[in-house]
């Protein structure tokens, strides 16, 4: 653990603030062998987009290590180790073939489970393939995403499936991807925090599009977090004329966010609805992370294309300056956030439970046990939180009484939602 910074109290105190204290590595490393990196290799993380496997291979990092990711000819999915283990060329420049991916040097032959197929220089009496195996990891496609467990094979998890993945009246499919250059976890942070929606998300914005809920609101909105039997919620409570608004986003360790229709639906005047988009984050080292994009769209409606406003550096970096999105605000905290320099306000609660859960579970883990979100036995289809609820409910005598109406009505909903009350839709 390192020391915090001093707390400056005095103008012009630069000079008492130089040193940068190093990040929280428990937190943060994901590397092989690293307390985080052992928390993630607990759980089926997304690696790939399925459409991105064609006839090559790719060549990816995830969780700190080099690997290789390819469909064979039989439609099987592989994830191993990048280098041959013959004399360590490297498999993006593989032949794909009908069973298994081929090494491009002197022909090693390797299935999608690591077994090697064939060694075509060797004697035909030699038993170095029956007795050797590549590194390899299980994979299994879900909804135009390819999904791994890097852990130990003896605790390999069940697969969740989300019940926003499995509407009967709505397409769920893969989006874009990208990449940050940041820490997994600022990443993740980002989505457990409701008060940056009211501030970067409306600066310079001319562009209705980027507005997202925020909009014509001038009014401060409630804030509440909490644990749920699959992760954590955020609340967020604003009033609208005679209804209460209640806006929920879910966390789903280690990987993915949810978030309600709202910032579309609120210009059309329709508040109704669970999600349309999820957020997976999968690190693919300390210092860099990739988005993978889902998207759940309605029968009838159309699909929406690309990234939203400000996921990537591909603006002019003067635009992103008077403009800035997401991507500027997360990479920006430093490649990994030092915590020990920060200042957490009333706004940072969500922060606090989010590594406080994710520490938990990386403490669990050195204990021998499985962390939350973590399934020993397929339990069905689970519920998830993440939805847009409107309350009837008029304006209170007064600002401050109104404040408390918004707080309870939020509570209400919460509470509908955690005894499994509210219906699902
Ligand atoms: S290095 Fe791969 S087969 Fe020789
Ligand atoms: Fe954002």
């Amino acid at each position: 653990m390192t020391t915090r910074a001093p707390f400056l109290s005095q103008p012009y105190g630069g000079y008492f603030h130089r040193e940068v204290p190093s990040e929280d590595d428990e937190l943060t490393h994901v590397g092989p062998g690293t307390p985080c990196g052992e928390y993630w290799r607990r759980f089926w993380v997304p690696v790939a987009r399925s459409d991105d496997l064609k006839d090559l291979p790719q060549r990816i990092r995830i969780l700190g290590e080099d690997l290789v990711v390819f469909r064979d000819g039989s439609g099987s999915t592989g994830l191993m180790e990048l280098h041959c283990p013959h004399r360590g060329t490297s498999l993006e420049f593989g032949i794909v073939c009908q069973k298994g991916l081929r090494c491009c040097y002197h022909g090693w032959l390797f299935d999608v489970d690591g077994r090697i197929l064939e060694t075509p220089g060797e004697p035909a009496d030699s038993t170095l393939k029956d007795r050797l195996c590549h590194g390899a990891y299980p994979t299994l496609e879900y909804e135009g995403l390819v999904f791994a467990y890097m852990g130990p094979p003896d605790k390999r998890p069940a697969f969740p499936k989300y019940d926003t993945f499995e509407r009967a009246d709505y397409h769920s499919w893969a989006g874009d991807s990208c990449e940050l250059p940041c820490n997994w976890l600022q990443v993740k942070e980002n989505c457990m925090d409701p008060a940056h929606l009211l501030y970067l998300h409306t600066i310079g914005n001319e562009d209705p599009e980027a507005a997202q809920v925020t909009g014509d609101f001038a009014e401060m909105p409630e804030w509440e977090y909490m644990e749920t039997p699959v992760g954590l919620m955020y609340l967020d409570t604003r009033r609208v004329g005679n209804k209460v608004w209640v806006r929920i986003n879910d966390f789903l360790p280690p990987t993915l966010h949810q978030f309600p229709p709202s910032g579309v639906l609120f210009r059309e005047g329709d508040f109704g609805g669970r999600p349309e988009m999820g957020i997976f984050a999968t690190p693919i080292d300390d210092t860099n992370t990739r988005l993978f994009w889902f998207n759940h769209t309605a029968e009838g409606l159309e699909a929406p294309k690309g990234l939203p406003f400000g996921q990537t550096s591909e603006r002019p970096y003067e635009e992103r300056q008077r403009m800035p999105g997401d991507y500027d605000a997360q990479s920006s905290q430093r490649p990994i956030a030092r915590h020990a320099l920060e200042h957490l306000g009333s706004t940072d609660r969500g922060i606090i439970l989010l590594r406080n859960l994710i520490r938990r579970g990386i403490r669990a883990v050195q204990q021998g046990e499985d962390p939350k979100g973590v399934l020993r036995q397929d339990p069905g289809i689970l519920p998830t939180y993440c939805r847009d609820t409107m309350v009837d409910a008029p304006p209170a005598d007064t600002p401050e009484a109104d404040r408390v109406l918004l707080r309870e009505t939020a509570r209400k909903v919460a509470e509908e939602l955690l005894n499994g009350a509210a219906t699902a839709g």
